[in-house]
């Protein structure tokens, strides 16, 4: 039951919009049971890649293998059945719960729309997904408003896994909680892998909630994965300047690693942007002195055991 992406793209606008290219040729693999953490800044690409996936977003191309079938071209009535497997959580769960909905519609919504039960039986498993999910099932006649960001992220993380999915894809699940509740929801998170055997894709642009959650983690830089490895691979030696650059402050990078004294971001994305040429970090890279970095998008290449980057300036490994 392993996910796999291969070389999605999404490219947006056209015909007089302007054109981006918000996913730009992806891949990578989820083993089952995994937790495979996508980091990146604001505008990077990694909801639109999330969205790809269960196809809410067609793709321009590319593929996504689940279950060793491609859904690329599989009909939209094949597709519901997919939908069940791979569930989504959204960010803001003050947003994405419908006011007007009682906790038990909307946990028990998912069941209506696929058929699975009704009546009763819905009822026993609202009351059961709340219990499983730290809320108390007394509390199915409740509105969202009457709940804490915490409990409401709570609710959206039952909806998502009423259906016995196989694959959660978490965008940014605890960004819009108070710092106290994240790690609550996060532990959470991590218990209901645990025992019900869950695949997970997380989105975040928080390094301590990769590091907590994460196997693997890619960064994504302008639609690209820029660099990917182990979390213990990236946090002890990133390999691209902007992994470095991300990663300044954390100690536990391996001095040696650092491809400059410093390294630190201080242009932004919008200061100075990428002219379509070269690599796409060179305008805000302190490290970019080759030519080549100007005018050769760099290849994603092996440069640790598993862990690939793109970049002129690191070391190839061969293998
Ligand atoms: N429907 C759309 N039409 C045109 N452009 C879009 C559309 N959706 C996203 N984009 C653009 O695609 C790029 C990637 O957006 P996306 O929302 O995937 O980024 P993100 O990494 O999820 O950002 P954030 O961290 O803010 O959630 C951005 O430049 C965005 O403006
Ligand atoms: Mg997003």
């Amino acid at each position: 039951m392993t996910l796999e992406l291969r070389n999605l793209t999404k490219v947006f606008g056209g015909g007089g919009k302007r054109v981006v290219r918000a996913v730009d040729d992806v891949s990578f693999t989820i083993p089952e049971g995994a937790t495979f953490g996508l980091l990146g800044e604001s505008g990077s690409g990694k909801s639109t890649l999330a969205r790809m996936i269960p196809r809410l977003i067609e793709p321009t191309s590319g593929e996504v293998i689940f279950h060793g079938k491609s859904l690329t071209r599989l009909p939209e009535r094949d597709m519901r059945g997919v939908r069940e497997q791979i569930q989504m959580v959204f960010q803001n769960p003050f947003s994405s719960l419908n006011p007007r909905m009682t906790v038990r519609e909307l946990i028990g919504e998912p069941l209506l729309v696929h058929k699975r039960a009704s009546g009763a039986a819905l009822d026993n498993q609202v009351r059961d997904m709340m219990k499983l999910v730290g809320l108390n099932p007394e509390h199915t006649h409740r509105f969202p408003h009457e709940f804490s960001g915490g409990q409401r992220q709570r609710i959206g993380i039952a909806r998502a896994i009423i259906l016995q999915p196989k694959v959660l894809i978490l965008d940014e699940p605890t960004s819009a909680l108070d710092v106290s509740v994240q790690a609550q929801v996060l532990n959470l998170l991590i218990d209901l892998q645990r025992t019900l055997k869950l695949t997970y894709l997380l989105i975040t642009h928080d390094l301590t909630v990769v590091r907590y959650m994460c196997d693997e983690v890619a960064l994504m830089y302008l639609g690209k994965i820029v660099e990917q490895g182990t979390v213990e691979q990236i946090f002890k030696a990133p390999k691209h300047p902007y992994t470095q650059a991300l990663l300044h402050d954390i100690p536990s990078i391996d001095p040696s690693q650092r491809m400059l004294e410093q390294v630190s971001l201080e242009a932004d994305i919008v200061s100075a942007p990428w002219s379509g040429r070269g690599c796409r970090f060179s305008p805000r890279c302190p490290a970019a002195q080759v030519g080549e970095c100007r005018t050769v998008e760099p290849p994603l290449v092996t440069v640790g055991d598993g862990q690939i980057a793109a970049c002129h300036l690191v070391q190839t490994v061969l293998t």
